[in-house]
């Protein structure tokens, strides 16, 4: 009986790991629905890039706004495989979590520090997707959702979809991904040689 009860336990546990994963991949991209991304909660254990301050795509923001901070993470296996190449393999994901600057605080003379999360965007290299990558937005960090679908690259003008895909492309120093902001993998992308001619 008892032997019994470890053995269910046993496939019990299993049917958990696989349905909880809901790949064998492991650390990549997860969907459902078909392609709509799932939003990652242990993206603070992947690898960190690096992390941005006040940096503005768009007509600069208003004077005296505090600047937002954007970490940026990457799934572990795709790091690896970065490092030893200096690419991205397909089902690579990216996640942008930005955060709000702060100076409020009695100790702090100068400077600034991190404090609360305004949103969440994510990327992927995933070649279920016609352009080969796509962009997601989770929404409001108060309300983020649970799954999206990827954000339409090829909306016709003035729909209010941002091209994410344009940018990226036309400006990311390696594939569609800002490799030039992420210092320690830029030297690795130089020494592959994977830094683009149009950089
Ligand atoms: C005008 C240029 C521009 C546009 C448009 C743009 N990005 Fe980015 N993105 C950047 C830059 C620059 C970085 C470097 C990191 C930073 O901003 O701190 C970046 C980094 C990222 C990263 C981290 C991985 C990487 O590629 O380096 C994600 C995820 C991301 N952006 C998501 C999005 C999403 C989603 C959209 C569309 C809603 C978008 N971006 C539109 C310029 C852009």
């Amino acid at each position: 009986m008892k032997r019994a009860m470890a053995i269910l336990a046993v496939l019990y546990c299993g049917f958990l790991a696989v349905t909880v994963s809901g790949q064998t991949s492991g650390d990549g991209p997860r969907y459902v629905n078909g392609n709509n991304l799932v939003r990652p909660t242990n993206y603070r254990e992947w690898i960190f890039l690096g992390s941005s301050i006040g940096m503005t795509y768009t007509p600069p923001r208003a004077q005296n706004a505090a600047p937002n901070f954007a970490n940026v993470f990457v799934n572990p296996s795709s790091y690896r495989a970065f490092m030893q190449t200096g690419q991205w393999p397909d089902q690579t994901i990216f996640v942008l979590e930005p955060r709000r600057s702060s100076t409020e605080s009695s100790l702090v003379k100068d400077g600034r520090f991190q404090s609360d999360m305004t949103g969440l965007e994510a990327e992927v290299k995933d070649a279920r997707f016609a352009d080969g990558w796509a962009w997601f937005n989770f929404g409001l960090a108060a309300s983020l959702r649970e799954s999206v679908a990827a954000i339409d690259q090829h909306a016709p003008q003035g729909t209010g979809q941002e091209s994410c895909l344009s940018c990226h492309t036309a400006h990311g120093a390696v594939e569609k991904s800002f490799v030039q902001f992420y210092p320690t993998l830029l030297e690795v992308a130089k020494q592959k040689g994977t830094v683009k001619a149009s950089y």
